[in-house]
């Protein structure tokens, strides 16, 4: 896949740079942003032209629809370096689709291709140096669009302002994440916003996550609303389930997030030969498996977390502890994935794309 690059985008440089400042072996997630990051505001009906431009904050009318509905909507991605300093992104193209979809479900307005693509793909230009070698060292994008148009009128924005900016990152949890399993709190409801990245479906998770801090957990593995017996994604990731040699994963619908990772991770271990199951998962059989040891994994899985193992999980009161298997599949299947976006491993798939 090619990146259009056609748009006409002004740019205004920096005057000079902060990444000798930076340190970057000790980068806690997304506090630390590059020079530049490339703005597109839609007015009257239609977007102008984007430009590059010193990282900086924004003036915002307090009325602005952003601030009192939440009438937001974001994307994650990572930009790779590989060993000849070459650039790369991971399926960019399903990033793209998704933010539009987003739009769409937030009545916002679409983001035209070459602004987000053909946009990011110039801004990484200007900032390849922010983009370090190595295994685990990425440069995370944030494309994200916020309703700017100000009155406390309840209805959709007029006025929008599409942003991308960058964030050079290592991993997103530094530790052992542990799990709680959702039985009161939901992310998501049947006809809600769940599957769009859209930024109230975070926010709504701060407190019970918060809740779940306070007793020793990461993060929360959500279940139906309606039932609370199907798992179906935590906050940062979608979930996956080895029970004995077998992988399980929820089905995509109006309440879960069609994670990229995901996706790959389906292709990536299918090929590779393993049985990935995708149907609802219940809670009663993974609590079952961990009681008779045949569960044997569980892993997160999104372009900030990557492939994250969970170490056990509490359901009504009990922790489970999860074994440690030798042949690990969350292992090979981090190192798969990664092989292919730093370019290490053949990508046979096509999901690369050099900047
Ligand atoms: C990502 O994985 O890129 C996400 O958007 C999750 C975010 C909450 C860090």
């Amino acid at each position: 896949m090619e990146l259009k690059t056609t748009t006409d985008i002004r740019i205004i440089k920096a005057d000079s740079s902060k990444i000798n400042s930076v340190d970057f072996e000790n980068l806690t997630f997304g506090n630390i942003f590059t020079d530049h990051m490339l703005i597109c505001d839609y007015n009257n009906g239609k977007w102008e032209q984007p430009v590059i431009m010193p990282y900086e904050p924004f003036t915002l009318d307090p009325s602005a629809k952003v601030f009192h509905y939440g009438q937001a909507i974001f994307e994650g991605m990572k930009a790779y370096k590989d060993e000849h300093d070459d650039v790369w992104l991971f399926r960019p193209d399903q990033n793209f689709d998704r933010f539009n979809k987003s739009a769409v479900r937030l009545a916002m307005p679409e983001v035209p291709e070459d602004v987000f693509l053909g946009g990011l793909h110039k801004l990484l230009e200007i900032e390849k140096e922010w983009v370090k070698k190595g295994f685990g060292n990425a440069l995370y994008i944030r494309p994200f669009m916020i309703a700017t148009g100000s009155g406390v009128v309840a209805a959709p924005s007029t006025q929008y302002r599409f942003t991308i900016i960058l964030s050079p990152a290592k991993s997103y949890y530094s530790g052992e994440v542990k799990v709680v399993i959702a039985e009161h709190f939901s992310r998501a409801a049947n006809g809600g916003i769940g599957a769009a990245k859209a930024a109230g479906n975070y926010s709504g998770q701060f407190y019970p996550t918060k809740l779940a801090n306070e007793q020793g957990f990461q993060q929360i593995i959500w279940t139906d609303d309606a039932t609370h017996t199907k798992l179906e994604e935590a906050g940062t990731m979608n979930v996956f389930f080895r029970i004995n040699d077998t992988l399980y994963t929820a089905p995509i619908s109006e309440r879960i997030l069609d994670g990229v990772t995901r996706k790959s991770i389906i292709e990536l271990a299918t090929k590779e030969g393993i049985d990935v199951q995708v149907r609802p998962v219940l809670v009663d059989e993974i609590v079952e498996a961990a009681k008779n040891g045949t569960l044997q994994e569980i892993f997160g899985a999104g372009t900030a977390a990557v492939v994250n193992p969970i170490v056990g999980f509490s359901y009504k009161e009990t922790y489970y502890e999860l074994p440690k298997p030798e042949n690990s599949f969350a292992t090979f299947i981090k190192q798969q994935l990664t092989g292919i976006q730093y370019k290490q491993i053949e990508d046979t798939f096509g999901w690369t794309v050099k900047i």
